[in-house]
């Protein structure tokens, strides 16, 4: 009979987001085929119901009173401060009540979202050793930390005006401009500082893990190394490693369906992520240059994400005109089945950074119009670094919108991209395969847990 041995736990503390929830799942799902136990402590907020092939795994609440509308009415960056606040003693019962039960399953380490930081206070109380996941790129954690470095300095410029050497490049992090930098349209400057303080500060930390690789992102993995000094693991991207369907929103399947019917590359992909939000006249003007591209589009828009109307009923006539010609509107999508389906040619994307590797890792190239924070460092790389992406800056009009579908998906241009981002995702599988870079330090990264002794 096979020696049963007792495995070690990790509990996970994932932020109740689903551009941190998918990540976070898939890190617990590819640690646990490595053999180990699975605590996922999640928020009342945003609670998802756990998988159905995740049974394995045990799930506790962190209790907290934060109700839905606070999260409409804070935003995310303060919200997220709240959060923080509220958790960090609901937190260690939690923990302490977890140590208690803790039969042959001794807890290893605890494993929080960068953004979930009153984590390692608890952990520290109870001697545990802790680790930050990043669910962000390397280039944005980097970019967090120089950008807290050059505020404490009093080195920037100010954000919220329009000033000239905000398009200056940044010392060491070419070819990002000071514009690029993680700033939010959600808060003010100082709030934001404060959760960067928080997330950049490595603590009692002894590792941090990146859902990256070294392929894409090598110069700014060396140069977290050297300023964190502590081992960082890149060991993704995770959505190729390991699958966790943890939709907080149903997927409307039906547009696969509409997929089957259309030809190779023919079609656009429009999403703009779980958070993002637009104005009316921006939808306008996007169905407007959607309509003129002649493209059949596939388009995401998320109840809610339309400011000041529930989904798109409230839109202007015209709206439905100059959409039903060509393009398919969902609420939801299963969006990695979209962007595997041949007849997607090119993603319209927020540049979300799940939904940048998730793009990559189908070999489809983008056009990038971020909004806010670390999507805008995203964008810029798969503009000027990965070469796979067409940037539209400036407010958005139709005229805008017509020309950078078109570069994509109508000649050299943007068949040349296409051909890049299909290299790309071919050293993305190698990555994640036996031997790979993201392989192997996932590998480092559990011979470390498997072998501490506490
Ligand atoms: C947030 C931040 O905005 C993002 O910048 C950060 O990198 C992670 O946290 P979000 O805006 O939701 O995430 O974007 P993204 O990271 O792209 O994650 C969205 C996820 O939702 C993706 O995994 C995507 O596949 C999924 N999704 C989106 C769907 O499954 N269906 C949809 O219709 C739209």
């Amino acid at each position: 009979m096979e020696e049963k041995r007792a495995r070690k736990r990790l509990v996970l503390v994932p932020v109740p987001a689903q551009g941190h929830i998918s990540p976070m799942m898939q890190l617990a799902k590819t640690l646990h085929l490595k053999g180990f136990s699975i605590t996922v402590a999640q928020t009342k907020f945003n609670y998802f119901n756990p998988p159905d092939d995740s049974t394995d795994f045990q799930f506790v609440t962190i209790p907290e009173s934060l109700p839905e509308s606070e999260f409409k009415n804070l935003g995310p960056i303060r919200f997220l401060h709240k959060l923080n606040k509220e958790c960090q003693v609901s937190f260690k019962d939690c923990l302490s009540r977890l140590l208690m039960i803790q039969q042959s399953h001794e807890i290893a380490c605890v494993i929080y979202d960068e953004f979930m930081y009153f984590a390692e206070a608890a952990a520290k109380e109870f001697n545990l050793p802790n680790v930050i996941f990043s669910t962000t790129s390397a280039t944005a954690f980097a970019c967090r930390s120089e950008f807290e470095k050059l505020y404490a300095e009093n080195a920037l410029v100010p954000f919220n005006e329009p000033r000239e050497e905000q398009n200056e490049l940044v010392p060491e992090f070419h070819p990002l401009r000071y514009k690029d930098f993680p700033v939010s349209r959600w808060a003010s400057l100082e709030g934001i500082m404060e959760i960067y303080r928080n997330t950049v500060d490595k603590r009692t930390a002894s590792s941090v893990i990146i859902n990256t690789t070294s392929c894409l992102e090598n110069s700014s993995l060396l140069w977290l190394q050297q300023r964190l000094e502590i081992p960082v693991y890149h060991v993704g991207p995770l959505h190729m490693v390991a699958s966790a369907p943890t939709s907080l929103l149903k997927e409307n399947k039906s547009c696969i369906e509409w997929l089957n019917k259309r030809s190779q590359n023919s079609v656009i992909f429009v999403s703009l992520g779980s958070l993002a939000l637009m104005e009316i006249n921006e939808v306008m003007e996007t169905a407007s240059g959607l309509g003129s591209s002649n493209q059949h589009f596939l388009w995401v828009i998320r109840p809610g994400s339309i400011r000041g109307s529930e989904w798109i009923e409230s839109l202007p006539e015209e709206f439905s005109q100059m959409v039903s010609d060509r393009g398919y509107i969902v609420k939801w999508a299963p969006q990695k089945e979209v962007l595997a389906h041949p007849a997607v040619g090119g993603f319209w994307s927020h540049c979300g950074w799940n939904s940048t590797l998730e793009s990559i890792g189908e070999g489809v190239p983008m056009i990038c119009k971020p909004f806010s924070g670390d999507q805008k460092v995203n964008a810029r790389y798969l503009d000027c670094v990965w070469k796979i992406g067409v940037q539209v800056e400036g407010d958005l009009d139709r005229g805008a919108v017509e020309r950078a579908v078109k570069r994509l998906m109508v000649g050299e241009e943007g068949e040349n991209m296409r051909k890049r981002a299909v290299s790309l995702k071919e050293k993305l599988k190698a990555s994640v395969r036996s031997g790979g870079s993201s392989h192997n330090s996932l590998e480092e990264f559990v011979n470390f847990f498997k072998t501490v002794k506490q």
